[in-house]
This record gives C-alpha cells, structure tokens and sequence, in this order.
C-alpha cells in the first residue's frame, strides 16, 4: 500500500545542507504493522513528515495505494491527510478549548463528509473503544496523559484512515502507561486492519512487527 522509492530529504541550514535522509526505498504491504528504529538523529522523523505528506521530499516519490501523494495540489493533500492518514505523535496534542469527544469528531466536522450527529456517534463509540467512556465531556487538562494519548488515537481514527503513522506517541510516557498505549495501537492495527507504521525505542514492541526498518545515518540498514 506504500512504495517510496529513492527518497531524500535535505535540509538547507545557516550552517549549509543537512542530509537527513539519503535515498530510502520502502515497501510497506496493506494491514501491516512496521516498526522504525534507529537513534535519535537518523532521520526517523523527516521520514514519517515525508510519508505523512507533511514535509515535502527533496527527491524521489511516495505513492500510497498508487497515489504519487507529492503530486497533489494543496488541497488535493490537505484532504487526502485528513481522510487518509491518522497521525499519533508525542506532540500533536487536543485543542485545548474543547471537550474529548469535540477533539476526536473535528476532524470529520471539517471534511463534512458525514452529518454532524453520525460523527458524533462515532466519536462517542472511537472514545469507548479506547477506554475513554467516561470521559467524552472531559477538556484536555482534565484527562491524564495516558488519556489525552487515548483521545488522539480516537481523533486519528475519525476517519477510517489506511494508514496510521506513529513517531514515538509514547516516549513522554510512563512505562505502565506506555504499554497500554502501544497494546491499544497493536489492537487497533489487528482488529481494524489499519497499516501501522510505528517509530519506536522499544526492542520488544518491535520486535512484534510484520517488518523492522532500522535507520542509521539516513538510510535503511539492509
Ligand atoms: N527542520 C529541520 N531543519 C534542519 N535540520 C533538521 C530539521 N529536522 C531535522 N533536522 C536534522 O535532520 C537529521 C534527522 O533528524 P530527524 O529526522 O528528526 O531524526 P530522528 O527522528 O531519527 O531523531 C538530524 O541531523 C536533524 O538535526
Ligand atoms: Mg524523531
């Protein structure tokens, strides 16, 4: 389902380029859950922003269910984002003015694809299925972090993606906390059959994975 083929991604600094990822081929079948490792500074995150459509490539192509996604217009991306692809990293964080359960719908609310009260029911049911049932009413400073997390996953799910990226949703984590995260991620990846692609530290979650791509320097270690 993503095929990204010579991908390069090199940043222009005061200091001259930076090459943080440097010709990366990467084949990832539907419904699979892949795992990214590699130390801090090999280039995981400039990777996922590319694959994400968030940070465009300096060269090569990615196509996502045979979509060369960098050749869309602005909005053509801005959709293909919203609808396609969930987005579970350390930082995207909730609005802060809003309740759980607005935070997880505002995703469809802007697509308007579907009627308000159908995406209200599925943010109320996203927000049961990751435990969060009591909690549709609660604002982000009144949930944990361990629920906020929660609630981001529901928010990512709004929209039926095929493709969830997750760059090291839990290294603020506690480890209890941290492992309830990752089991909910691996059910969702199992049960929904969303493609899972999973930046993380963690040997033994990675070790779960249908496929390991180890980064160093910019590029997959063969
Ligand atoms: N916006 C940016 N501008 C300049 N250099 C960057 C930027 N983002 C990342 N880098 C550099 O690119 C390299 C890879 O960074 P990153 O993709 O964040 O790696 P990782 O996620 O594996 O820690 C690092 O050398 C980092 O300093
Ligand atoms: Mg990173």
């Amino acid at each position: 389902m993503l095929s990204c083929r010579r991908l390069r991604k090199t940043y222009q600094t005061d200091r001259g380029p930076v090459d943080a990822v440097r010709g990366v081929d990467l084949d990832v079948a539907a419904r699979h859950y892949v795992a990214v490792i590699g130390r801090s500074g090999s280039g995981k995150s400039s990777l996922m922003a590319m694959i994400g459509g968030l940070s465009q490539p300096s060269a090569g192509s990615i196509l996502i269910e045979g979509a060369d996604i960098w050749s869309f217009n602005d909005n053509a991306m801005a959709q293909f984002r919203n609808r396609r692809i969930g987005y579970i990293f350390q930082f995207a964080s909730l609005l802060p003015t809003l309740r759980a359960i607005d935070n997880v719908a505002l995703p469809a609310l802007l697509d308007r694809h579907s009627g308000t009260a159908d995406t209200y029911n599925r943010a109320a049911q996203l927000l049961t299925e990751v435990g969060l049932g009591s909690h549709f009413d609660a604002y982000p400073s009144e949930m944990s972090a361990g629920e906020q997390r929660r609630t981001v996953i529901a928010r990512a799910l709004i929209n039926n993606p095929i493709l969830l990226l997750a760059d090291e949703p839990t290294s603020d984590l506690d480890v209890e906390t941290e492992s309830e995260i990752m089991a909910l991620l691996l059910n969702v990846n199992h049960e929904r059959g969303t493609t899972l692609i999973l930046v993380t530290h963690n040997l033994a979650l990675a070790s779960k994975a249908e496929q390991v791509v180890q980064i160093a320097d910019g590029a997959i270690v063969p």
